[in-house]
């Protein structure tokens, strides 16, 4: 079985298409860049843009029988492509807020972003499995300049949790979905196995990387200060939303168990899988 993985290149799509192959699949890596993909041995690596019909040409999908789908800013032209070649099964990577659960999601950059992803698949196919994950754990990566400078870390909402997935967990229950029938006509939503406590994921890196942190709770304005220079408001909105939110309502888990077989990993081993991000030996 031959599987296109787009998105080949980035943090789920490397584990992927390492779990792809230990499951000894034939794995086609789009990127538009092959020069810098540096993807293993035994890869094909094909050059594409998914939002460039030019560029999705009938090579790209010769022998290809199913493909892994990339939230890409716009998956249009990648879904007309795939489905008129002939690619007979599609796995897409959403998100949690594209299930509206709750009145925070509605209209979210988030949400708006997912949803036209999702049916870009689901209105030309039926042979579709969507996965949904919450919050990623690389999203703490935010902290990672202050922890490595030796600073306190910057945190709104600190009493509120969450329940962070680690990139590989992401990236198995995409292969698992990839290849089990199973799941065809699912929306199947996704997190890490732990809902911690801002407060309990600065423990739980810590412990990961080995280091005492110090963290410092911040007002939301405040926050909004420290970003508004890298951050674009709707995402900041998105986040001071989600945050105050998990107060009172934490993060529900949803385990990747019953996809994958094993049990999520938690945050404490995300951080260590990650200590060089954070300037730990
Ligand atoms: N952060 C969260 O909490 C969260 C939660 C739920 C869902 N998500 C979703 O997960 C995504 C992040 O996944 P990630 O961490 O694996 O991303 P990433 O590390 O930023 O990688 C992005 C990948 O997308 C590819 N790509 C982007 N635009 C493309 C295009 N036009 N054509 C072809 N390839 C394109 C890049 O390939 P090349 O550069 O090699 O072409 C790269 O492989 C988010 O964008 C979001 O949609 C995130």
């Amino acid at each position: 079985m031959t599987i296109l993985v787009t998105g080949a290149t980035g943090s789920v799509g490397r584990p992927l298409v390492h779990a792809l192959l230990d499951q000894g699949v034939e794995v086609r890596a789009l990127t538009r860049d092959p020069s810098a993909a540096g993807l293993p041995a035994g890869v094909e690596v094909a050059r594409a843009d998914l939002a460039d019909p030019g560029s999705l040409t009938p090579e790209l999908f010769a022998g290809v029988d199913r493909a892994f789908v990339f939230p890409a800013q716009n998956v249009e032209p990648f879904a007309a492509a795939a489905v008129a070649a002939g690619v007979e099964r599609f796995v897409v990577l959403s998100s949690l807020a594209a299930a509206r659960e709750f009145a925070r999601d509605e209209g979210s950059a988030s949400q708006l972003h997912h949803a036209a992803v999702e049916s870009a698949i689901t209105r030309r196919t039926s042979a579709w499995t969507i996965l949904r994950p919450g919050t990623f754990a690389n999203n703490l990566l935010s902290w990672a300049w202050p922890i490595s400078m030796g600073a306190p870390i910057r945190v709104p909402y600190l009493d509120s949790a969450q329940a962070p997935i680690h990139e590989a967990d992401v990236a198995d229950a995409i292969a698992a979905a990839l290849l089990d029938d199973g799941t065809i006509g699912q929306a199947i939503p996704i997190t890490g196995p732990q809902s911690l406590t801002r407060r309990e994921q600065v423990g739980a890196i810590a412990a990961g990387i080995g280091r005492e942190l110090e963290v410092v709770e911040i007002s939301p304005d405040e926050f909004r200060a420290d970003v508004a220079q890298f951050v674009p408001e709707p995402i900041i909105a998105m986040l001071l939303d989600y945050w105050r939110d998990t107060v009172a309502e934490p993060d529900r888990v949803r385990s990747v168990e019953a996809l994958t077989g094993a049990p999520g990993r938690t945050l404490q081993s995300w951080a260590r899988d990650h200590r060089s991000e954070f300037g730990a030996a």
